[in-house]
C-alpha cells in the first residue's frame, strides 16, 4: 500500500480509518484531511484542514496530496445524518428546503467535490482506489421502511455521483476502482441517537468497521469499479 487519504478523520470510522491505515503504512504515507485537527492523530500521519463545503479547502488539500508519490487510497469518511440540528425526517411533513439542502450538500456534493480534486491525482499506471461511505439506506431497490428522506435521498445522489464517476474514470486510469461502501452500523457520533434498537451483535465497532472495510477494497477488482459494496463485501442494489 502506497500513499493514503481519508477525507473527515475526525469522524467515528475516519478516525479508526487513519489509525488502522497508519498501522500498516510507513510514517509519512498516510493524509488525514478534516475541519479541525483530531487530538488523537497516530504518529507519523500528516494532517491538514479541508471543508466539504469549502471547494477551495479540498483543491489546497489535493494540491498537497499531489506532492511526491500518487495515492493508491483516497477514502471519504464524511457525512451527516442530522441536520440544522434535527433528527432525521420521519414524515413528509417534516420536509424542508433548507434542510434537503444541506443534507445534499454534505453527503453528495461535497464527496463529488473531493472526487473532482482527488481523482485526477490517482495513479494511471497501477491499481487504485476512490472509495466514499454511504450507506444502505441510500439503497432505492432496498428501501421498504420508507423515513430519512434527506438522507436517504442524498446517499442515493452519492451513489448514482460514484457510479458517473466510475465511468468516466475507467476510462483514463482502467485500473482504479471508485466506489461506495455501506460501513454496517457503527457506533459514533452519527449513529449514537439510533443505538437503542440495534442488537448487541450488529452494532460495530469503528475498529471493526474500518477493518473490515479495508479488507473490502483490498478484495476489489477493477471490474467491480461503479459498484456498491456493503462491510462484508455484499453487492447492495441501487
Ligand atoms: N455510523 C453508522 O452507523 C453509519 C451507518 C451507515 C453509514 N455511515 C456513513 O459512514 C460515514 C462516517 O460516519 P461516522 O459514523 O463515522 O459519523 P461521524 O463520527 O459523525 O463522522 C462524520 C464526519 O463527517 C464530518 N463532516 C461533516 N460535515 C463536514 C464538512 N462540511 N466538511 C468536512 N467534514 C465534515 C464530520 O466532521 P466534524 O467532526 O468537523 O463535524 C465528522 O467527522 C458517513 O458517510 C455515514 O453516513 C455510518
Amino acid at each position: 500500500m502506497g500513499k493514503a487519504v481519508v477525507m473527515g478523520a475526525g469522524g467515528g470510522i475516519g478516525a479508526a480509518l487513519v489509525r488502522q491505515l497508519a498501522e500498516r503504512s510507513p510514517p509519512g504515507t498516510v493524509l488525514a484531511l478534516s475541519r479541525r485537527r483530531p487530538p488523537d492523530l497516530p504518529e507519523g500521519v500528516t494532517w491538514a484542514g479541508a471543508d466539504l463545503e469549502d471547494e477551495a479547502s479540498l483543491a489546497e488539500a489535493a494540491a498537497l496530496a499531489g506532492e511526491g508519490e500518487a495515492p493508491d487510497l483516497v477514502i471519504v469518511a464524511t457525512g451527516r445524518l442530522q441536520v440544522a440540528g434535527k433528527g432525521p425526517e420521519k414524515s413528509w411533513r417534516a420536509l424542508e428546503s433548507e434542510a434537503l439542502a444541506e443534507a445534499f450538500r454534505v453527503n453528495a456534493i461535497g464527496p463529488a467535490l473531493v472526487a473532482k480534486h482527488f481523482l485526477p491525482l490517482l495513479p494511471r499506471d497501477r491499481r487504485a482506489v476512490f472509495a466514499a461511505l454511504s450507506a444502505r439506506v441510500g439503497s432505492t431497490g432496498d428501501n421498504r421502511l420508507g423515513g430519512w428522506y434527506g438522507y436517504r435521498a442524498s446517499k442515493a445522489a452519492l451513489n448514482q455521483l460514484v457510479r458517473t464517476l466510475s465511468v468516466e474514470l475507467a476510462r483514463q486510469r482502467p485500473q482504479a476502482l471508485c466506489v461506495a461502501l455501506h460501513p454496517g452500523t457503527v457506533a459514533t457520533g452519527l449513529s449514537a441517537p439510533f443505538q437503542a434498537g440495534v442488537a448487541e451483535d450488529k452494532l460495530f465497532t469503528p475498529d471493526f468497521a474500518a477493518e473490515r472495510l479495508l479488507r473490502v477494497i483490498d478484495g476489489l477488482e477493477p471490474h467491480q469499479t461503479g459498484g456498491f459494496f456493503a462491510w462484508d463485501g455484499e453487492a447492495i442494489p441501487w
